[in-house]
């Protein structure tokens, strides 16, 4: 099987390594990719969010499948141009992504399928705000209606503080890009909060039929102890020792099989990467958001632990062929991954600067521990520099938690990286059996 990633990264990384494991295929392609992507796939420039390009290489390079991993591209149109081209594609059409694209689409959905989440108001204007931010009371939840990277939603006590995010949010007028994704729409979603523990629960599915694949945790915020400004994700664990066994099946039954049974009603059937983010509160299991594609930096874990070849099972599901896969195999072991951030993360971050380390990282860690890339760049002469917010995500597997833990920050501590950032508690409690 000959197969094309879109997207540069650790999450393609850690698709493209999975990808590179598989006997099946024969030939990895990705674009725009890496400096590490670039040691497992050939890689190739392409403007990501316009289908007909993507639909133009893919077609150029033979491709049986096309993986697309950002929502971006997704939101975009871009699998809608693959499969117009016949190509099979993983990654839902732009209709069905809307469930990420768009929160007050999601909430809709959600309200029809029956499929618990937070109360919530859409709001324009500044009177729907201050009644919506009343109705809830602190702490207050505010949110941009459109894509926002992770970071467009505010959780403060503080009323001020929601009003102006809310404020900021209707200000913004549809600005779309030239390929059409949507950033600010001009709405503000305001929530109830929920408290307990998040969980992030992937499914493969080909609109049809859901298979569910293990369950992770991401910690959003930058800094330790869950301070900070929202990123996109700092580190990820899995799997999580603390959850209810039947949290997997539950989450099946009340959650993804019927969002996947709801958008195929409204016929715009979702085939792909269905994300739940999801709260374990003390009044049940609330969806917080859903993602159209793989999370990152999730990806990185749930992929070091998933046995079953990895192509066939994306294959299946962008062919509709999934009611005939076989269960899934998983490793009972664990894995860990710690997000290496630039200077400034998740302000703009200051990129250029050498990293160091990863070639000891591959010498004396591998293969328990590994170094996926984000934003890497090499620079010509054989270095690698950061291009982006996040950098690096340093994996690590481990017969438990405490173990994978440990490989990987014994790697993160060889890797240098000037002004950079990362979280030192990552999978901490879990380990400890906390
Ligand atoms: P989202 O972009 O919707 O995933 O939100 C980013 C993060 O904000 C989530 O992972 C939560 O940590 C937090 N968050 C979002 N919605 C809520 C909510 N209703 N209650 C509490 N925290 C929330
Ligand atoms: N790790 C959060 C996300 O991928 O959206």
């Amino acid at each position: 099987m000959k197969v094309l990633v879109i997207g540069g990264g650790a999450r393609e990384h850690a698709l493209c390594r999975s990808l590179s494991l598989d006997p099946d295929v024969t030939a990895l392609h990705c674009a725009p990719g890496n400096a590490g992507i670039a040691e497992v796939a050939e890689l190739h420039q392409v403007d990501a969010l316009d289908g007909r390009a993507v639909a133009d290489l893919a077609a150029r390079l033979a491709a049986d499948l096309v993986v697309v991993g950002p929502e971006a591209p997704l939101v975009a149109g871009v699998a809608d141009a693959l499969r117009e081209r016949g190509i099979p594609v993983f990654g839902p059409s732009a209709q069905a992504a809307r469930l990420e694209g768009s929160k007050a689409f999601a909430k809709d959905v959600m309200a029809s399928a029956g499929v618990p989440t937070a109360r919530s108001y859409v709001c324009t204007t500044p009177k729907e705000i201050d009644a919506a931010l009343d109705a809830f009371g602190a702490p207050y939840v505010v949110k941009d209606d459109g894509l926002a990277a992770g970071k467009g939603v505010v959780v403060t006590e503080d009323v001020e503080a929601a009003r102006a995010h809310a404020l900021a949010c209707v200000s913004q007028r549809r600005e779309a890009t030239p390929a059409g994704a949507v950033a600010g729409d001009g709405r503000a979603v305001i929530e109830e909060f929920l408290d307990g523990p998040e969980v992030s629960l992937f499914a493969v599915t080909d609109g049809e039929t859901v298979v569910p694949l293990q369950p992770a945790q991401d910690f959003k915020r930058a800094h330790d102890d869950d301070q900070g400004p929202n990123t996109g994700g700092m580190g990820a664990y899995s799997p999580l020792p603390w959850a209810d066994p039947q949290l997997v099946d539950e989450v099946l039954r009340t959650v993804l099989q019927p969002t996947v049974d709801e958008l195929r009603r409204r016929g715009a059937p979702f085939s792909g990467l269905l994300y739940a983010g999801l709260a374990i509160t003390s009044r049940g299991v609330r969806v917080i958001e859903f993602n159209a594609r793989f999370g990152d930096p999730e990806t990185q874990v749930v992929l070091a632990r998933l046995k079953t070849p990895l192509a066939g099972l994306l294959h299946a599901a962008a062919t509709g062929a999934l009611a005939a896969f076989p269960p899934l195999r998983w490793s009972d072991g664990a894995a860990v991954t710690v997000v290496i951030a630039s200077h400034n993360y998740p302000g703009t971050p200051r990129t250029g600067d050498p990293i160091e380390g990863l070639a000891e990282v591959a010498e004396q860690d591998g293969p328990d521990a590994y170094v996926l890339h984000a934003g890497t760049a090499s620079d010509g002469s054989g270095a690698v520099r950061s291009a982006g917010g996040r950098v690096l995500s340093v994996t690590a597997t481990g017969a438990d938690l405490a173990t994978a833990r440990e490989r990987a920050y014994r790697a993160v501590g060889r890797i240098s990286l000037d002004g950079s950032h990362h979280r030192t508690d990552i999978a901490a409690k879990a380990a400890a059996g906390a």
